[in-house]
């Protein structure tokens, strides 16, 4: 209802801008577009995950393993959350843990880029940086260790485990039903990204429980070993993982798409050109892959819009990062590719 000047009054403008309480309350519900300018032909949708109150879909999954762990008597007041991330969940649970005044430790390696480490200081996480690289030349096992040296020093501590806890999964069984509902109908296709494998098991055991009317799709990089294969160096966050996740269920799963770094980037940069959504490398690999999709005119599909691209302001956004990191060549083919393919009508 639109509101005229006779009837604007106090009761009906506090029916119209509904009060929530609490920052927690905003996370999820979020919006779901068509994204008609980068597809034009195609029945395309993204689901924005950037507009969670902390910038990222981990919001919904550090609310929901947190939340759910609270109700269930496994952390009280007075525990220690402890996770092993140098990404998104830090940020998520930083801010849930900040909101129910849980302490929380979380442990990072150098990796971890400037903007989240000062991101999760903000928020009040305390940080531990490991700096020694395991036997296999990575930070995980030394993360791991460490995680598990600080369960053992402190009586009350939770580790939230997100390449385990089946909450993870569990927490998008919502994100899914939003889809549905939003659509109204059932998209034929879900793109998702691949790192805990959560959002992903999330959408498939959902598929599952309603008959399989869906196709989950799994986006996951090159030298990731999710599906199997040998771990290459990585540098975008977000999509693939130098561990496999005891979520997985690759029966419930379409085959799955296998995206390299700079397409990825080449996406982000796309999405940003046509649709000024701003978004991570996560999201430019649903971008990239979404493009490879074969797919019917009136077949619908969904890509989740992962998180917000603030955060990599100096690596994907930046010409001298992509210089230095992937060469000049690459560079230039990056560029080509963005200018190249889908047509830019600004106006319609
Ligand atoms: C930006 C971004 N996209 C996608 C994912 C993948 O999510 P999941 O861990 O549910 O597989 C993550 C995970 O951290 C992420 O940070």
């Amino acid at each position: 209802m639109l509101l005229t000047k006779e009837n604007q009054t106090p009761e009906n403008l506090l029916k119209k801008n509904e009060i929530l309480d609490g920052v927690h309350s905003l996370i999820g519900n979020t919006g779901l577009i068509r994204l008609s300018r980068l597809f034009p032909d195609k029945l395309i949708y993204g689901k924005l995950e950037l507009m969670n109150p902390a910038g990222s879909i981990k919001d919904r999954t550090a609310k929901f393993i947190i939340g759910k762990s609270l109700e269930l008597g496994l952390i009280d007041s007075d525990s220690l959350i402890v996770e092993s991330t140098s990404g998104n969940m830090g940020v998520g649970l930083a801010q849930i843990c900040l909101y129910h005044g849980l302490d929380l430790r979380l442990v990072v390696d150098p990796y971890i880029n400037n903007q989240t480490l000062s991101l999760l200081e903000a928020y009040g996480a305390k940080i531990e940086m490991v700096n020694k690289a395991d036997e296999h030349g990575s930070y995980l096992g030394t993360r791991i260790n460490r995680v598990q040296e600080i369960l053992a020093e402190n009586f009350n501590s939770f580790w939230t485990q997100q390449y385990e806890n089946p909450l993870n999964p569990l927490t998008h069984h919502e994100t899914a039903e939003e889809i549905v509902s939003q659509l109204g109908d059932y998209p034929d296709y879900i793109l998702a990204a691949t790192s805990t494998c959560g959002t992903l098991m999330g959408f498939a055991e959902y598929n599952e429980q309603i008959g399989g009317k869906m196709k989950i799709v799994p986006v996951d990089a090159f030298g990731s070993v999710i599906f199997g294969g040998k771990a290459e160096k990585r540098v975008i966050p977000g999509f693939g993982a130098s561990k496999t996740s005891s979520l997985l269920r690759e029966e419930l799963l379409e085959s799955p798409m296998w995206i390299r770094e700079w397409e990825s980037i080449v996406g982000c940069k796309k999405l940003l050109r046509h649709e000024a959504i701003l978004a991570g490398g996560s999201t430019g690999a649903l971008v990239a892959a979404m493009e490879k999709l074969d797919m019917n005119p009136d077949e619908k599909a969904v890509i989740i819009i992962c998180d917000r691209g603030e955060r990599y302001l100096e690596t994907i956004y930046s010409d001298e990062w992509i210089n230095k990191t992937f060469g000049t060549e690459v560079f230039e083919l990056i560029k080509r590719k963005v200018d190249e393919g889908v047509e830019y009508k600004p106006f319609n």
